[in-house]
């Protein structure tokens, strides 16, 4: 549990200098399992040291995985291949971490022992139905709170079955499960998805080696191919660099360089979006990092208008909706956000608490069943709001108050901690 901590946030004048984001989440996660299943050493570098990943580490700790800590942000794993995890000892604790306990649920299904997975408050309340469906589907045994639908889940693996399987909604962490679990198995597993989800974990499993194949519409993997451990640098993560993108974006007078950030296709919805309202942003020094492409983005400040925002763009930036609802507070004219209904599952109901927390700031914002409705340029007078636990809410309205009449309180802030360790004294390093 997260000790309860507040910060106060006061309206600044232009953002300047050059900032450093910490590793992407999504692809520090994928890169300890994918090191841990692989045959031999791996070395990653610019890993992400947030409470999400860390519970990813123990996790694979507990199943036996030698990890050497080589700097803050710098690991050696030593894999021990497919059939090399060991039953673990205790329960394992995904903390707040979906991708943790989804990604998880696929690999351990497969592996011929006893685990059960259980997690935070919030993350035992989130469904789990949409991992564990599949995975029952390809043979698997799990069993889980209210009717096999949450946290915590029993898993008593091994004997799967490959699988062709079409998913209901666009999401990586479904997607992964079942490609993690068909990795394992003999056969061909190939997973349809309506919209293309972030694709970290088959570009990943490709650079160490799976057999696995991506196409319009999908992704299929042959089974039983050993990975081989491999050097990972991980780029900077894009849904972190999101607040200071708006930040810059909508505090008159900012100037800022973000270096180094992941810039894959199937996660840069936000700059799209950001860019569409009238966003000066800019990408500098197009490169590739262990498969995954980056760049420095410079922003500066910027009158933005509303939009409508529905569509493919909604998974291409699903974690920034927060932040964007904020944007969209400080923009000309109406913004809609609509096809979003999975903001309602996510680490907690964003579009309730989006709308509650700008909402009492005096934002003109109307929460719908799929996303919200914003009418900008009204100005934030300030106030005392809430988190609700969730690290994207908390930072989302820290970014608000920047620009808002008078300083904001903000209850329910060490959940930062779950994606962005420093994010307070870098935002307070940019204001000055
Ligand atoms: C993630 C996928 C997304 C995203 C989450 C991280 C991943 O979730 O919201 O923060 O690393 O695969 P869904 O797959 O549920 O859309």
């Amino acid at each position: 549990m997260h000790k309860t901590e507040s910060k106060i946030v006061a309206p600044t004048t232009g953002l300047r200098g050059e900032i450093v984001v910490p590793g992407d989440k999504s692809i520090s996660h994928r890169a300890i399992m994918f090191a841990s299943l692989a045959q031999g050493k791996s070395r990653i570098r610019g890993l992400l040291r947030g409470e999400d990943c860390l519970s990813t580490l123990k996790a694979f700790q507990s199943f036996g995985i030698e990890v050497i800590e080589k700097a803050d942000d710098e690991l050696v794993i030593h894999g021990r291949g497919l059939a090399g995890l060991q039953e673990p000892f205790d329960v394992v604790d995904c903390g707040n971490s979906g991708t943790t306990m989804r990604l998880m649920s696929g690999i351990l299904a497969a592996q011929p022992f006893f685990s059960v997975l259980t997690g935070d408050q919030y993350l035992r309340k989130r469904p789990m139905g949409r991992v564990i469906n599949p995975l029952l589907g390809m043979g698997a045994r799990i069993l889980g709170r209210d009717g096999n639908s949450k946290a915590p889940l029993a898993i008593d693996g091994g004997g799967l079955q490959p699988a062709e399987y079409h998913s209901p909604i666009a999401s990586a962490q479904v997607k992964s499960a079942v490609l993690l679990a068909g990795m394992q198995t003999e056969g061909t597993t190939t997973v349809y998805e309506p919209h293309l989800s972030r694709d970290h974990s088959e570009r990943m499993l490709r650079y160490f080696g799976a057999n696995l194949e991506s196409f319009s519409g999908g992704a299929r993997v042959t089974g039983r191919v050993e990975l081989q451990g491999c050097n990972v640098e991980v780029p900077g993560d894009i849904s972190s660099a999101a607040f200071f993108l708006v930040a810059g974006l909508i505090v008159p007078g900012s100037e800022l360089l973000l270096k180094s950030v992941g810039v894959n296709p199937t996660r840069s919805g936000i700059i799209d979006i950001l860019q569409q309202m009238g966003g000066s942003i800019e990408l500098i020094n197009p490169r590739e990092l262990s498969g995954e492409p980056v760049a420095d983005l410079l922003v500066k400040s910027s009158d933005l208008s509303g939009i409508d925002i529905g569509g493919d763009l909604i998974p291409r930036a699903i974690d920034e909706f927060p932040v964007v609802s904020v944007a969209a507070t400080f923009a000309e004219g109406v913004t809609t956000i609509r096809d979003a209904k999975e903001l309602r599952v996510k680490e907690t109901d964003r579009i309730a608490a989006m709308c509650e927390s700008l909402g009492a700031l005096g934002a003109d914002i109307e929460p719908r069943d799929d996303g919200m409705r914003i009418v900008g340029g009204k100005g934030l007078s300030g106030g005392q709001i809430n988190s609700f636990g969730d690290h994207r809410i908390a930072m989302s309205m820290a970014i608000a108050a920047l620009n808002s009449a008078v300083p904001v309180e903000i209850l329910d802030t060490a959940c930062t901690e779950t994606s962005f360790p420093g994010f307070w004294e870098m935002l307070l390093r940019a204001s000055r």
